[in-house]
């Protein structure tokens, strides 16, 4: 064992398509080419919080067949912050206490040289800040929600886009059966990049987004404007973190310890709500959730999520550790982790995609 390099890698916050092809890709370069060897970590951070440690070996066999599975070998957890970590109480209450210093004494004991962190905004902030403190870290971007400013792209947003063109396709012809209005409600916490792709290429009349509050009036003019013309159906695509002017984002539970954020929800079936009530036209809402998160990557996923894996093996080679994978025109490239936390990528209302939706007479009601 002595002289081999020992790489951690560890699945973090909400799990999507690709997380598997990321893991696969690492332990093909690092084992089977570079002789290293790979600590596959589960649970996210939690594998390293108390002992025994919940960790395994991975080899050549142990990632042989994963490249088409949703989800991840590892587990992974979106409450599990140690700087923040939930602890029960004596009165069952829950208090967030930091236990990074378990993390790094884990490390210590198990010859981690350094941990490639596969995750969203949440965990590359953790990444970061075990950066700080001097843990070599390397971040590769994941989400369906396309969110990370530092990436031209995350995997897994590619497939959720698929998974949801394909519910309003479907939508669209029990809508057209119906004479009714179809309201679904997309993920993408705060950022529209799945309702406004998916809306698109599923052709939906409205698309409502995080970052354009609408105007209930404006959505419901579009649905009559369709009915005068003889289009008697409309397809409403509501993005889970979009809101009506002057008011909050829906939510369906608050935020917790473990840095657990608060979850969104309501947005469609209030948006169906009051274009039934203004209307009087029959509206049904689909709220198609975790759909979009599982099951197998898409083609395009599974390249982009390979090349991550391949590209957080380089920055490793490279000595460039404290940076992101990311992807930046057709190349992927290493970003500073200190550049990418706490930026978010949100749809420009004023963008291309944007204007050329409108352009079709997409209606964003504001
Ligand atoms: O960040 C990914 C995501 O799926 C968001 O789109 C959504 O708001 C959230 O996670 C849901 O989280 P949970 O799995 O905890 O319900």
């Amino acid at each position: 064992m002595a002289g081999k390099r020992r790489i951690g890698i560890l699945t973090g916050g909400g799990d999507c398509p690709g997380l598997n092809p990321v893991i696969r890709a690492v332990v093909k370069r690092g084992v089977t080419q570079l002789g290293w060897e790979i600590i596959g970590i589960r649970d996210s951070f939690n594998g390293l919080l108390s002992a025994p440690y919940d960790v395994m070996e991975l080899d050549r066999d142990s990632v042989r067949g994963i490249l088409t599975k949703g989800g991840t070998i590892l587990g992974t957890t979106n409450k599990g912050d140690p700087f923040k970590f939930p602890m029960m109480q004596a009165d069952g209450s829950r208090v967030e206490v930091d236990r990074s210093h378990v993390l790094l004494e884990a490390m210590r004991i198990l010859e981690i040289e350094g941990l490639v962190v596969v995750g969203g905004d949440g965990t590359m902030e953790i990444a970061h800040h075990f950066q700080e403190l001097g843990v070599k870290v390397i971040g590769v971007p994941k989400t369906i929600d396309n969110d990370i400013l530092a990436t031209d792209l995350t995997f897994g947003f590619h497939t959720a886009c698929e998974i949801a063109t394909e519910a309003i396709d479907r939508l669209h012809s029990t809508a057209e059966s119906h004479d009714r209005v179809m309201v679904v409600e997309l993920m993408g916490r705060d950022c529209g990049w799945i309702a406004l792709h998916a809306g698109i290429a599923g052709g939906a009349d409205v698309i409502l987004l995080p970052e354009i509050p609408y105007d209930i009036q404006l959505v419901c003019d579009k649905v009559r404007r369709r009915q005068a013309a003889g289009r008697f159906f409309s397809i409403v695509v509501v993005a889970e973190g979009a809101r009506e002017a002057g008011r909050d984002q829906m939510t369906v539970e608050d935020g917790g310890p473990g840095g657990k954020k608060p979850r969104l929800g309501g947005a469609g079936a209030y948006v169906a709500q009051r274009i039934q009530e203004v209307t009087e036209i029959e509206t049904r809402v689909t709220v198609l959730g975790h759909l979009q998160r599982g099951g197998t990557p898409s083609g395009f996923d599974r390249i982009l999520a390979t090349r991550f894996g391949i590209g957080a093996v380089d920055l490793i080679m490279q000595g460039k550790w404290g940076h992101l994978a990311a992807l930046k025109g057709t190349e992927i490239v290493g970003v500073p982790l200190s550049e990418v936390v706490g930026k978010l990528k949100y749809v420009d209302p004023n963008g291309q995609t944007v204007q050329a939706a409108r352009g079709l007479g997409i209606e964003f009601g504001g």
